[in-house]
């Protein structure tokens, strides 16, 4: 394990996020883990942030919304099997470890593991979230993103990065 700081390998890890990251989350004993393709790495209120999107009906959001933390794993390692499970089916109907057969180590500040896979990984604390509302979007945006998937918009977690490592 390789502490770094938040914007190591940004340039790489935002090209990974780009096409699939992981997200894990963690509540009453139970890990789940979804695939996230959007999100931004930067700096808030002098804190290194990253901003997690996530759709209202997505299981991870309700998790994020009880615990205020999660995950983010850049994997450095082809994970597209795992990716299938995790970007496709809901914790809330399976257990997405045990059908990837991913393991995790557990997270060094925060209660919410990281994937034990080679890669980077950041551990967050939500320290703001805000649901999207239609009035303040592009209409384009509306269009193409939201008008099939109506009252799905994503929340914005802007999650303070506690710690950022890289495990081979
Ligand atoms: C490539 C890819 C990227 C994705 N990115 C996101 C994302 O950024 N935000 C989101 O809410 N869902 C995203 N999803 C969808 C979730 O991963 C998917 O709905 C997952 O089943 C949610 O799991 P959960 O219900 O256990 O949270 C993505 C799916 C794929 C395949």
């Amino acid at each position: 394990m390789q502490q770094v700081p938040f914007h190591f390998n940004a340039s790489k890890n935002l090209e990974i996020l780009s096409k699939t990251a992981f997200l894990t989350t963690h509540y009453a004993g139970k890990t789940n883990v979804m695939v996230t393709a959007w999100g931004a790495l930067g700096v808030m209120w002098k804190l290194p942030v990253f901003v997690a999107m996530i759709r209202q009906s997505r299981y991870s959001y309700e998790l994020i919304e009880k615990t205020r933390e999660f995950t983010v794993t850049f994997p450095y390692t082809d994970l597209s099997k795992a990716a299938e499970v995790c970007g496709q089916s809901s914790g809330r109907d399976v257990d997405k470890l045990a059908l990837t057969g991913l393991s995790t180590r557990p997270g060094r500040t925060i209660t919410t593991p990281v994937l034990d896979v080679p890669g980077m990984h950041l551990e967050c604390s939500v320290i703001y979230a805000r649901l999207m509302s239609a009035d303040k979007l592009n209409e384009a945006i509306q269009e193409l993103w939201y008008d099939r998937q109506r009252n799905n918009y994503h929340a914005f977690f802007v999650s303070q990065i506690l710690d950022s490592y890289i495990t081979p």
